[in-house]
């Protein structure tokens, strides 16, 4: 695996970001940061080239991935016509965390869509990606740059310790922003669905075009998910977590009763309730939910270098961004107390 630890403000990064796009034009597999988290990306028009992405994450054949575009024109040159509110949501949101599924012209390789006739595409907000994906000047297909079943990476390091060695390359420009990934909305209706909640949340979205729905799978287990995806255990970190909804003291009672048992507990809380709690190891989420959401992966990896055999975090209100972050968590989660 080839490795760029690329700045913005160096001349250098012209040339590093050429080497990286001449990688994924030969048919190759390159990870790079976006403004959510990493992605693994492939020329998305090369059906070879795709494949490595799937064999390189362990990821199921019929999860279909996100092509990338640095304009709206390229996104317009491989979708079919699309309902108006989508150039609506395009003016407002992208570039941005937001994917539009959108029906396909065939011009992506057919396993980027897993056989469907829809396409998930965006326009990621990063200086990187947009750089990248102007110079290859192709979509690239790119899902999170993590082993499937694994949170996804925020940082590049989760991305070595995930796939070193199984990709051509690593694009390393620090930290993500966002930290949690884009929101995925399903434009082949007359009413947008949100399938996944992500970067930019339904209240924005709704003051830009009114009433959206969300995909019913969200708040009902016995609903079938409408993106492949969110079918599947993710964001699982190797040690097991709990979600407890309540005060601290409910948490603080829940985690000895667990340590009485012998066993080491570790506490993913907010900066404000980490000093009102006694455990076995810490990792602080932050101030507010915009750094929850930044912290939030790095958090479900950190456990398992701390010989902890429980983690316990605290629960989110689901407005704004805490949407999105309470999905994975709720995912990541073997109990919900
Ligand atoms: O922020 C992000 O979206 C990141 C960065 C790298 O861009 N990418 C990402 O990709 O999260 P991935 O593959 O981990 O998640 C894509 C989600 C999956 O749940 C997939 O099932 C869904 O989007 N999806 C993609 N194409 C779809 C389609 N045509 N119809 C329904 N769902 C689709
Ligand atoms: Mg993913």
């Amino acid at each position: 695996t080839k490795y760029w630890k690329v700045n913005i403000n160096e001349q250098r990064i012209n040339k590093q970001l050429t080497e990286a796009a001449t990688l994924l034009l030969r048919g190759e597999t390159v990870a790079f940061p976006t403004e959510t988290v990493y992605g693994l990306g492939a020329d998305a028009t090369n059906e070879k080239a795709v494949k490595k992405i799937f064999q390189a994450k362990g990821r199921p054949q019929d999860n279909p991935l996100i092509a990338h575009v640095a304009t709206k024109q390229q996104l317009v040159d491989i979708v079919d016509k699309y309902n108006e509110y989508v150039d609506k949501l395009i003016e407002a949101f992208s570039p941005g965390p937001i994917t539009y599924i959108l029906p396909s012209n065939g011009t992506c390789a057919a396993n980027v869509t897993a056989g469907l006739s829809s396409i998930g595409v965006r326009i990621p907000d990063h200086p990187i990606a947009l750089k990248i994906l102007q110079i290859a000047n192709i979509p690239v297909a790119a899902p999170s740059a993590n082993l499937s079943g694994k949170p996804s990476p925020s940082k590049a390091n989760h991305v070595w310790e995930d796939l070193q060695g199984k990709i051509a390359g690593l694009v390393d420009a620090g930290p993500t922003g966002v930290g949690v990934e884009s929101t995925v909305i399903d434009c082949t209706g007359p009413i947008p669905v949100i399938l996944r909640p992500g970067g930019i949340s339904k209240s924005e979205i709704e003051a830009v075009i009114g009433p959206v729905q969300m995909d019913p799978s969200l708040h009902n287990d016995s609903e079938k998910p409408k993106a492949p995806g969110m079918k599947y255990t993710h964001y699982s970190p190797e040690v097991p977590l709990w979600l407890v909804d309540g005060p601290v003291d409910k948490l603080q009672q829940i985690v000895c009763e667990v340590r009485e048992q012998g066993k080491r507990v570790g506490v993913l809380l907010q900066n404000k309730y980490l000093e009102q709690i006694e455990a076995d190891a810490y990792f602080s989420l932050g101030e507010n939910m915009s750094e929850v959401a930044m912290n939030l992966y790095e958090g479900l990896r950190h456990f398992k270098k701390e010989n902890i055999d429980l983690i316990v975090c605290e629960t989110f209100p689901e407005i704004g961004i805490g949407q999105a972050v309470m999905n994975r968590l709720r995912k990541a989660a073997s109990k919900i107390i």
